[in-house]
């Protein structure tokens, strides 16, 4: 379950309009077109109908580990997605729940801890943990020995693991609970100085995003160059929704999300307009998988939010939409058609396969090679 915020054929084909050209300048376009049939995608340097492997390929290997990103990177996926948090003595590290209880053994190391969010961990201390055993006991069809005892990875590794493989992947990376982490956006912009990939040459190579306003403020203040993306939810605090029933005890959370809808499109438009006045080039909406009762998609199949009015009122408004997360074929296919520029996906081979011409990559091989 989705633990929530808290803890074209319509693509983007724009003319050269004032609204591109606005977003254009935010990115510090050297030339740009005077006038172009290329995507807005590509002016700003991301691939058409981009392929942006969630917390690496999350469903072959352990999330957010080695070789959850070497996988990711191998069947060539465009982007390497991770959620950014800080460890109590200033690492930035790959990690998605506000604690460590789901995805490593934290109640065996730190049992007293075992609730505690990250920023009261030292990197030598989550060190201990494994982070892949989880994996086995939760998905024994795909688990592999070698998982067992795998590490929590830095944003340094999973950075690394981008530049030495073939595909050359960008990153793409979510300012995750980030009051948390004062001043994480600051830290980030650091690290990535240092490392070239704030470089001009880099442009497109990293996007980030956040479903925090304050967060999406923060980004902007510090890189305002660096192309972001504004995530979409709807409920409390966020897009707002139709009355409708309670979650009931025999619904699963996909099934409760796929009611839910937004109570006006003033309300959606809101949203698109204040990612737009804050410096993003695009939207994060979550979408509706439709198998979403199989136990893998239940976990990740959300309201939708890029419904084809959505995907069109993005557009017209000169924002990308890369939504999350599909992991079918039949889902890409059918969001592709809506004009849905770009994918976050548990099974970047899948999208890859869906999404071009490649026949992809023997998974059990590539592993093999990998070393796993
Ligand atoms: O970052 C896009 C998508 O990952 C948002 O959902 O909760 O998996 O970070 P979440
Ligand atoms: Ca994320």
């Amino acid at each position: 379950m989705k633990e929530f915020p808290l803890n074209t054929s319509l693509k983007a084909t724009l003319s050269v309009t004032a609204t591109a050209l606005s977003v254009a300048s935010a990115v510090s376009f050297s030339s740009f077109a005077q006038a172009s049939d290329s995507t807005l995608s590509e002016q700003l340097g991301i691939a058409d109908h981009a392929v942006i492997a969630h917390r690496g390929d999350s469903y072959n290997a352990p999330e957010s580990t080695l070789p959850a990103y070497q996988l990711a990177c191998e069947v060539g996926a465009d982007y390497l997605e991770l959620d950014l948090q800080r460890t109590k003595d200033g690492k930035l590290i790959a990690v998605h729940d506000d604690n460590l209880k789901r995805n490593t053994n934290i109640e065996t190391v730190y049992p007293e801890r075992a609730g505690d969010p990250v920023n009261t961990f030292t990197w030598a201390e989550l060190e201990k943990l494994d982070a892949g055993s989880w994996f086995n006991h939760s998905y024994p069809e795909r688990a592999r020995e070698s998982f067992r005892g795998l590490k929590l990875v830095t944003l340094d590794q999973v950075r690394e693991i981008a530049e030495n493989c073939a595909h050359q992947p960008g990153l793409y990376i979510e300012t995750k609970v980030p009051e948390f982490f004062p001043g994480i956006e600051q830290d980030l912009k650091q690290d990535l100085t240092e490392h070239g990939w704030l470089d001009d040459d880099a442009k497109g190579k990293v996007i980030l995003q956040t479903f925090n306003k304050s967060s999406l403020e923060a980004l902007q203040d510090v890189m305002p160059n660096v192309p972001k993306i504004l995530l979409l939810w709807a409920g409390d605090g966020y897009i707002p929704t139709k009355d409708s029933a309670p979650k009931a005890d025999d619904e699963s959370y996909a099934q409760y999300y796929a009611r839910q809808e937004v109570a006006s499109k003033a309300g959606y438009a809101e949203w698109l307009d204040y990612a737009k006045e804050h410096g993003a080039i695009g939207v994060g909406p979550s979408g509706t998988q439709a198998n979403f009762d199989d136990a893998w998609s239940s976990q990740f199949s959300y309201m939708d939010l890029a419904k084809s009015w959505m995907v069109d009122m993005s557009h017209e408004k000169g924002l990308l939409m890369h939504m999350y997360t599909l992991d079918d074929r039949e889902d890409l296919i059918r969001y592709r058609e809506r004009g849905v520029d770009g994918f976050f996906t548990n099974r970047p081979n899948v999208a890859v396969k869906a999404l071009t011409d490649s026949d992809g990559k023997d998974i059990e091989a590539t592993l093999t090679q990998l070393g796993y």
